[in-house]
């Protein structure tokens, strides 16, 4: 419980820092794969998504400001996820809905990601 409670305090102050920052794209790259690196395994071995990586999914959807943030995003997903053998973008694309969750964009190695709303 104690656990959780850390865990859900560190999730909102993170998201607080990231509001912080006023203009464009508010989100950066390297906050977004530390976000997402727990998702990794999922998306090349399969298997279950685990916690972690849905706290993640989590965070990740409550920094989405504005279209900047989904294009920034999209980008940083798309050019990470490239770098990672054997990365099945199916199981990419499921993980939100897996968390009971649903991302703003779907990342294909053909998306535009200058075409995210
Ligand atoms: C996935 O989760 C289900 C239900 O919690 C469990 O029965 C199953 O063993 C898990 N599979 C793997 C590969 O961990
Ligand atoms: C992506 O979409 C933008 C805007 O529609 C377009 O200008 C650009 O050429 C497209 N890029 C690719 C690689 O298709």
């Amino acid at each position: 419980m104690a656990v959780t409670k850390l865990a859900l305090v560190a999730t909102i102050m993170a998201c607080m820092v990231i509001s912080g920052s006023h203009g464009q794209a508010t989100l950066s790259c390297d906050q977004v794969t530390v976000w997402l690196l727990p998702c990794v395994s999922y998306a090349v071995l399969g298997g279950n998504v685990t916690q972690l990586c849905c706290q993640g999914i989590y965070s990740l959807n409550k920094g989405y400001k504005n279209g900047d943030d989904r294009r920034s995003v999209c980008q940083c997903i798309k050019d990470r996820a490239a770098l990672i053998p054997g990365i099945n973008y199916k199981r990419v694309n499921q993980i939100d809905s897996l968390c009971g969750t649903k991302c703003p964009i779907k990342v294909y190695p053909n998306t535009n990601c200058s075409k995210v709303q």
